[in-house]
């Protein structure tokens, strides 16, 4: 992350410093902790998330930059099923994402291992479109990237967004990931090959954006 960025990203986390629940210590591959924050909660898949998920995340919106995803409420009990395999086997962990107070599941986010252990790790995620813009998809990424950090023990987290998926990359930029280059017809998409960028957050550059000074904003009358 350039050091230009860090009092920005401080700034935009300032107040999430989200709380991990691990179950006194626990492993997090016989179950994942519950990440929670001030509007949301993140936690383990279960099985009835398969509806709501399968009504947020379908839409045309949400879906057109991102592998397809289930077209069928059994599609996602089968990717629920899949998630917590892999999570047993200790290859990935994928979150339903929760208001603060309600159980309904409203996105995901998923951390896949790239290397063996976590060293490196790629992540991706999907927020039902009413809640675009709401703040819960910086506090939900901020919880991710403590537990990636503190409880994985990744190093390098990675991300891949189409060029021209304008909020994803927006969504990036704004928690600090860094543009590292472009990755030429790498995704296809509806009989496309589509360029993506990609991106990482460096475990240093992470730790070091949350000791960052906030920024004092002033208002000029
Ligand atoms: C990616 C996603 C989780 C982000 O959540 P979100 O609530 O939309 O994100 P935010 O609104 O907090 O941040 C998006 C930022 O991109 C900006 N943005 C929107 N359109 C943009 C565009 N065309 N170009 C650049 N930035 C754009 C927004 O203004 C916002 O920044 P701001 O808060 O500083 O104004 C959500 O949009 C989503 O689920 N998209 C569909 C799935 C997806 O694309 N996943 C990511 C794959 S990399």
């Amino acid at each position: 992350m350039e050091s230009t960025h860090l009092p920005q990203v401080a700034a935009i986390l300032e107040g999430v410093r989200g709380r991990i629940d691990d179950g006194a210590g626990s492993d997090w591959r016989t179950g994942l902790p519950v990440l929670s924050g001030k509007l949301v909660t993140l936690r383990e898949l279960r099985t009835s998330d398969a509806h709501p998920l399968f009504a947020m995340l379908t839409s045309e919106e949400v879906s057109r930059f991102i592998s397809p995803p289930p077209s069928t409420v059994e599609g996602f009990e089968r990717f629920i099923e899949r998630s917590l395999d892999e999570r047993s086997a200790g290859q990935c962990a994928c979150f339903a994402v929760t208001l603060q107070g309600f159980d309904t599941a409203i996105g995901v986010f998923q951390v896949r291992e790239t290397e063996p252990r976590f060293g490196t790790a790629e992540w991706g995620f999907a927020i039902g479109s009413p809640f675009w813009g709401t703040g819960v998809f910086v506090e939900a990424a901020e919880l991710v990237l403590q537990f990636a950090f503190d409880i994985l023990g990744v190093h390098r987290l990675e991300a891949r967004a189409a060029v021209s998926n304008g909020r994803g990359n927006g969504a990036l930029v704004k928690i600090g990931a860094v543009q590292e280059g472009v990755l030429r017809k790498s995704f296809l998409r509806n009989g496309r090959y589509l360029d993506q960028i990609l991106y990482a957050i460096v475990e240093d550059d992470w730790r070091a954006s949350r000791e960052a000074p906030r920024l004092v904003h002033r208002h000029v009358h």
